[in-house]
């Protein structure tokens, strides 16, 4: 039989230290982001956590990497070039997928700079693959559909947008890869039910009526800084969307260290059988298998 095929899947690096911003570009939502960095956020993002994670993640040989948004904090031009620096040294664009957050497209000014910079990583693969979204990426058995939703919102607002293009064209994605045996991931920054008004996806209704018409066998997401696990309509059964927290988190204020997730799948009989193994840090700040659950 064959060997599982293993996804890694790590999300909200938020890459610290943030680099001062120059005065300009503080006239703009990222006042307050600065304020807030420098009052609480640089307290629990911190690079050490990140880099124990990612050796960790580095030993376990994940066949693919997923890395769902937010790798900035302000969107300051100073803070792109770090990210693309730490994104290569996770690993180069064949191993590694990445999606923007919200965080990545802060304001409209620099809202170009991750596509500019990280197409390489999303883009799909066909010879012409153009880098927008979705895109579709195939890894063994898998297909990795990107999804955006990071666009700049008012201050105070967190949420993320789809847009109908983007919906549209992700249903013609998905009726195009209905008789191939795959194993469709969406990744996708924003969780797919969200309490909170200003953090959620604004069209998550619609995305979550053409994933129960079309299937797909997983969703990866971030966002929430949390371990999420909750299980929505397909036209088969219930579908998986998964949550992460922050790969450079502390434990803060009720959020969960840092950790990431290892999906282990193979096909079985007509299906599919999928075990994920949570590792994170623990109370001595060592990385350690949290968690093992069998999905499918
Ligand atoms: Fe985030």
């Amino acid at each position: 039989m064959m060997a599982a095929f293993t996804l890694a899947h790590l999300s909200d690096p938020h890459l610290p230290p943030l680099p001062a911003p120059r005065v300009p570009e503080l006239m703009s939502k990222r006042a307050l982001g600065y304020l807030n960095w420098t009052r609480n956020r640089h307290k629990y993002h911190r690079r050490e956590t990140l880099d124990a994670l990612v050796r960790d993640l580095k030993t376990q040989a994940p066949d693919h990497i997923a890395v769902t948004g937010d790798l900035t904090n302000l969107a300051l031009r100073a803070e792109f070039a770090p990210a693309a620096r730490w994104l290569q040294s996770v690993g180069d664009a064949t191993q590694v997928t990445v999606i923007p957050g919200n965080h990545d497209a802060y304001v409209r000014a620099t809202s170009h700079c991750f596509a500019d910079i990280f197409a390489d990583y999303f883009r799909s693969d066909a010879a012409d693959g153009d880098a927008g979204f979705p895109s579709l990426r195939r890894r063994g058995p898998l297909a990795l559909i990107s999804l955006s939703t990071a666009i700049p919102t008012a201050p105070f607002f967190a949420t993320g947008t789809l847009g109908h293009a983007q919906l549209e064209a992700l249903q013609t994605l998905l009726e195009g890869l209905a008789a191939e045996p795959l194993f469709r991931v969406i990744l996708v920054h924003h969780p797919l039910r969200s309490k909170s008004r200003i953090k959620r996806l604004t069209d998550a209704a619609d995305l979550l009526a053409i994933l129960r018409r079309h299937g797909v066998e997983l969703v990866l997401h971030g966002h929430d800084h949390i371990h999420s696990t909750i299980w929505i309509d397909g036209p088969d059964g219930k579908i998986p969307a998964i949550g992460v927290p922050s790969a450079s988190a502390l434990a803060h204020g009720g959020r969960p260290a840092a950790a990431y997730n290892l999906f282990a799948i193979e096909p079985d009989g007509n299906g599919w059988r999928c075990e994920q193994v949570v590792r994170g840090l623990d109370e001595k700040s060592r990385v350690v298998e949290l968690n093992r659950v069998r999905l499918m």
